[in-house]
């Protein structure tokens, strides 16, 4: 029996890559390995996006040459993001590397792995799958109380921000058919998962294939899931992209009971300059506009964002309009990156002018805004009642459990002793707030004494929300 391990690197699409390389290894006779020393065959998912991620894949890469060393028949591999973007080079590269293999030719791993069984020279197979575009379909992990999971609904993108790789690293933009996607939300809801995130690069731009863009048929696919799965208790996206945040999707958010009140929408700057330098196609008033205009049909929604600082040419004028934007919007919480200049981006050209250490303050005092945001609002919930999907125990104590609110709190609370509440949905009494969780009661539970917290409560007076 072969053994494989697979260690992931980067954002959600390759988490979900990871599963579909662990179920075509399955799929093909293999089993997991618990630990490298067990595995036959290391399998290192990549992302590329940051240099910082594709630093960690360098070094992640290195420590295994030893092992191959003692095991020269060990098979490592790289997938992902760096394997589309080095191919070949990184075989020349990295002289333990066997496999070097793209995010569409995950179906051909088995292959290329017994070929090197057989004594076959290291490959690199990055080739799009572009005439005849396939999605890998996800299976149901029925033992694995697997709450939440994510399902495909495109691949690529044809946006040309231009800081980003990814246009490279994953190609054109490729939909799925809606046949296919409802098909297999149906199949996880029927082996358990209460939640699905649809995912895609601009998943709101979806269309089915041959339907031109600017016709996101993005919020008739919402409520055609919503209405063949009823019995899915919540459907999420991510990355939508401002500029197909429609009229008709917002219809869609005040109408599909299914969709939690709160979106992930990625705006990266506040400054205009900044978002015509980066191509982003909108404007901090349009991304305003249109966010206001979600939450007046759906009261109480909230946003959380991603954020780039030090574009190149970006003043202190500049990232204050980015600190006026997040005030003004309100997100709570928010993903914040420095600029970090990136093979085959149009950014390339631009000065990377923003010295290191601007970059480092200009994101301390961006995440310090983030996190008195975040305390504001997590504190502001103390007293009401959340309703919370439960996903997981908590090992803080026996009957505590975590799950997330519908606006996407992050929420620890006791259960009953000797309920389970794994897989539904529950009612809690938000009791404290701290740095980036709540904690609560489900009802008829009795409080857990918890372990002292990290950072002390803060309690402000009991909100409407
Ligand atoms: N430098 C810094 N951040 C980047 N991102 C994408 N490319 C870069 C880059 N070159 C960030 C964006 C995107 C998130 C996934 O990663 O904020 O939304
Ligand atoms: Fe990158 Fe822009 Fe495409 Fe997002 S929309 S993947 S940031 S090019």
């Amino acid at each position: 029996m072969k053994r494989y391990l697979v260690q992931t690197f980067g954002c959600q699409m390759n988490v979900h890559d990871s599963r579909r390389i662990e179920e075509v290894l399955d799929a093909n006779g293999y089993q997991p390995a618990d630990e490298p020393a067990a595995a036959d065959v290391i399998i290192l998912n990549t992302c590329s996006v940051r240099e910082k991620a594709e630093q960690k894949l360098r070094s992640m890469v290195g420590t295994y040459k030893g092992l191959k060393a003692l095991r020269p028949d060990l098979v490592i591999v790289v997938a992902g993001c760096v394997a589309q973007q080095e191919g070949e080079k990184l075989l020349r590269r990295v002289p333990h590397l066997d496999v070097v293999i793209g995010p569409d030719n995950i179906v051909e791993l088995p292959m290329l792995i017994e070929h090197m069984r057989d004594g076959a020279a290291p490959i690199a197979r990055t080739v799009f799958d572009t005439e005849a575009p396939t999605f890998l379909v996800a299976q149901p992990r029925p033992n694995a109380h697997e709450v939440t999971s994510y399902v495909t609904v495109m691949k690529g993108c044809d946006e040309r921000c231009t800081y980003c790789i990814v246009p490279y690293t994953r190609g054109p933009e490729r939909y799925r058919a809606a046949d296919e996607i409802v098909g297999e939300i149906a199949r996880m809801a029927h082996g358990g998962v209460r939640e699905i995130t649809l995912l895609g690069q601009t998943v709101n731009s979806w269309h089915s294939q041959g339907a031109g863009e600017g016709e996101s048929e993005f919020p008739a696919l919402l409520r055609r899931i919503a209405r063949e799965v009823p019995s899915l208790a919540r459907l999420r996206y991510t990355s939508p992209h401002p500029r197909h945040l429609t009229e008709a999707l917002i219809d869609a958010h005040a109408e599909l009971a299914v969709l939690p009140r709160h979106v992930h929408l990625p705006v990266q700057s506040g400054s205009d300059r900044m978002l015509k330098r980066m191509l982003r196609r909108y404007t901090a008033a349009d991304y305003v506009r249109r966010v206001d205009a979600l939450r007046e049909r759906v009261p109480g929604l909230t946003l959380s964002t991603d954020m780039i600082v030090g574009f190149p040419g970006e003043t202190d004028e500049d990232f204050e309009q980015t600190l006026t934007l997040v005030r003004r919007v309100g997100f709570v919480s928010l993903f914040g990156f420095k600029y970090s200049p990136r093979p085959y981006t149009p950014a390339l050209k631009l000065d990377d002018d923003v010295s290191e250490e601007k970059k480092d303050e200009r994101l301390q005092r961006l995440f310090a805004l983030s996190d008195e945001l975040q305390t504001a609002h997590l504190a502001s919930l103390v007293g009401s009642r959340a309703s919370v999907l439960v996903e997981s125990r908590d090992p803080a104590g026996p009957d505590r459990y975590s799950g997330r609110s519908e606006r996407h709190e992050l929420v620890h609370f006791d259960a009953p002793a000797g309920v389970d509440p794994r897989g539904l949905l529950v009612e809690v009494d938000i009791v404290d707030a701290y740095k980036h969780s709540l904690h609560g009661l489900m009802e008829g539970g009795l409080p857990f004494a918890p372990p002292p917290p990290k950072r002390s409560p803060v309690r402000l007076p009991v909100a409407s929300a």
